[in-house]
């Protein structure tokens, strides 16, 4: 089984990936994890220039580029797959919604489907057997957009946390996404009904009988 989590920058995907692992190990699901993108690649270090505006490349560009990122995994996550393991994400396909963004509306959705060709037809890349969205509000991520830099950035923000616009479509997109499709995705709203955001225990209590499904169905 193959779970990727993905969402808005400061949403607490990492927070999240780690308890789902702990918990998956917990219940006796032998359970690996692995963040994309990966920085320390060739395809990082072109992620890295790209993220810091360093180059320019095209958007198509930009969308392979994250794709080979994750290509050049799956010699390890087929391993994982072969020795019966689950296996969960912090971010995959899914996140290339950044760059399907920044075309016009309505050609989002279409936008997905030839991603979905690309990366699982074409390029041979394993398909997620579930997504769960963290969905956080795009000011809330804008506004935090000085938190958890990493060191490649050199205290700033990159071009994606420092675009309100780029990452209020990008909810869209997302939202889009992933409430037509009930099978594959599970949405965490982070902002309850009182409009206070949820902490990681109140997040992860949504997502913990998405997983137990899962374990009984496995079973
Ligand atoms: P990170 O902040 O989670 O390390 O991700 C870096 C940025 O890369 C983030 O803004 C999302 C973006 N991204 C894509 O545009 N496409 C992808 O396929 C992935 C994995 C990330």
């Amino acid at each position: 089984m193959i779970i990727a989590v993905e969402g808005a920058d400061k949403a607490g995907k990492h927070t999240q990936v780690m308890r789902i692992v702990e918990y998956l190990n917990g219940q006796g699901v032998a359970t690996e994890t692995l963040d994309f993108p990966q920085y320390d690649s060739e395809t990082g270090r072109q992620i890295k220039s790209y993220l810091t505006a360093e180059s320019n490349p095209s958007r198509e560009h930009v969308m392979r580029l994250f794709a080979a990122d994750r290509l050049a995994q799956m010699p390890r996550i087929k391993q994982w797959i072969d020795a019966g393991k689950w296996i969960v994400f912090d971010r995959y396909t899914y996140s290339n919604v950044y760059s399907i963004a920044r075309l016009p509306r309505e050609q989002w959705i279409p936008e997905i489907a030839n991603l979905e060709i690309m990366e699982f037809d074409q390029m041979g890349i394993i398909r997620p057997d579930h997504n769960i969205y963290l969905y956080l509000p795009a000011r809330i991520s804008y506004a935090m957009r000085n938190h958890g830099l990493k060191a490649y950035q050199n205290g700033k923000p990159d071009i994606h946390e420092s675009n309100p616009r780029l990452l209020t479509d990008v909810a869209d997109v997302y939202k889009a996404l992933a409430t037509r499709d009930s099978k594959h995705w599970t949405v965490v709203d982070e902002i309850k009904p009182n409009g206070i955001r949820m902490n990681p225990d109140d997040v992860f209590n949504e997502i913990r009988p998405v997983l137990n499904r899962f374990i009984a169905n496995a079973r």
